[in-house]
């Protein structure tokens, strides 16, 4: 089997070639400039947002920050309705930030926030909407946009999954008032740990500026504010993976396709559904595992597969607050009970795929 270095696991990091970051630590080190919005911050900035298509950008220290500090920018203080089947970062930020998440269920097919029970969702109390777009793809933007503008609503999107990711060939970060983005290890362009806020405009960017920096905007303390900072050792790793996301999309798109050859016809394996107004970023592989129609659940899957050194993960387990949840959010919880993540990355060779769907197997009988 595999060592733990060379095994096929999801959410693998990128990393930059060490000899390409040699000089760029050597710059840092010369300067002594390590953090507080140094050059090589102010340039990531500048990149990602050409690279994003998102004129006011703020980089911070994660995404759950930039969630926390966009919901404060938008003042999303009263109910904001968002999907249960996410990671905790969404409603813990919303709840930092002093909104009340309020809770409604997914689409089967695509996991993610069902835009008619939206409609049904929101009260006189409802100030906002925090829809996520998971694995890769995105949540229905026109749809909800209308429906938030209808009702005068202000819209959050969880972008953790989906740098790069457009919807009817436009950025997704045009979309809603905001859109906050995760650079962890975990994401397909990353600073290890890290983050960004894309926002509508330069004022309310201006002032999560602010937020991130303890409040201190241009004429002094403006308010309450954190340390969401991005260091430049961070932003340099960023500046070195930007200058090979387009390769490393690319690279997934093929590993994609030969997973969507190989498993198109298991019996019990449902794959995501094909968005096509949708440009993917192939940051995961989600998988959904119908027990009776595969012979083994998710867990057991997951664990069988990890025997073989082939290291998937269940995506999301649990529900957030589960036990408040409990029965109200079927499409959630049948969601949490049955994805499955493969390993995807950019290194993975079509025998890869072939060695992970041959692994993919439901109990011997
Ligand atoms: C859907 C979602 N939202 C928010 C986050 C939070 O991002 P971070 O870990 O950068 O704080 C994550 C991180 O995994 C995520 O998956």
């Amino acid at each position: 089997m595999d060592s733990w270095e060379k095994a096929l696991r999801v959410c693998r990091p990128q990393l930059p070639a060490l000899e390409k970051l040699w000089p760029g630590l050597e710059d840092i080190w010369a300067r002594g400039w390590v953090s507080n919005f140094g050059p090589v911050h102010e340039e990531l900035e500048r990149r990602l947002s050409a690279r994003l298509g998102a004129p006011h950008l703020a980089l911070t220290s994660t995404g759950t920050s930039a969630l926390q500090l966009a919901a404060i920018a938008l003042g999303l203080t009263g109910e904001v309705i968002t999907t249960p089947f996410t990671f905790p970062a969404t409603v813990n930020a919303l709840r930092l930030a002093g909104a009340t998440p309020v809770f409604c269920d997914i689409e089967p097919d695509t996991l993610m926030l069902d835009v008619a029970q939206i409609e049904t969702a929101i009260s006189g109390r409802t100030c906002g909407i925090a829809p996520v777009h998971l694995f890769g793809g995105a949540v229905r933007v026109d749809a909800i946009d209308s429906v938030a503008h209808r009702h005068g609503l202000r819209v959050l999107y969880d972008a953790a999954h989906a740098f790069g990711v457009t919807f009817q060939g436009r950025p997704i970060t045009d979309f809603g008032h905001a859109s906050a983005l995760s650079f962890h290890a975990t994401k397909i362009f990353h600073t290890i740990e890290g983050g960004a806020v894309a926002i509508g405009d330069p004022v309310t960017r201006a002032r999560i500026l602010s937020l991130r920096n303890h409040g201190i905007g241009p004429d002094g303390f403006d308010e309450l504010g954190t340390n969401a900072k991005l260091n430049e050792i961070q932003a340099l790793i960023g500046l070195l993976l930007l200058d090979v996301i387009d390769i490393e999309i690319a690279a997934r798109r093929e590993v994609d396709a030969h997973y969507r050859e190989r498993l198109a016809d298991r019996p019990g394996i449902r794959l995501m559904p094909p968005q096509p107004e949708v440009g993917r970023n192939y940051a995961f592989f989600p998988i959904q595992v119908d027990e009776s129609g595969f012979g083994r659940d998710a867990t057991a899957t997951v664990a069988q597969m990890a025997d073989q050194g082939i290291h998937a993960r269940q995506y999301f387990p649990y529900l957030c607050r589960p036990e408040a949840l409990k029965g109200r959010f079927p499409a959630a919880e049948r969601a949490a009970a049955t994805t499955i993540c493969l390993p995807i990355d950019g290194t993975m060779t079509e025998a890869d795929v072939e060695r992970v769907c041959n692994e993919l197997q439901p109990l011997a009988r």
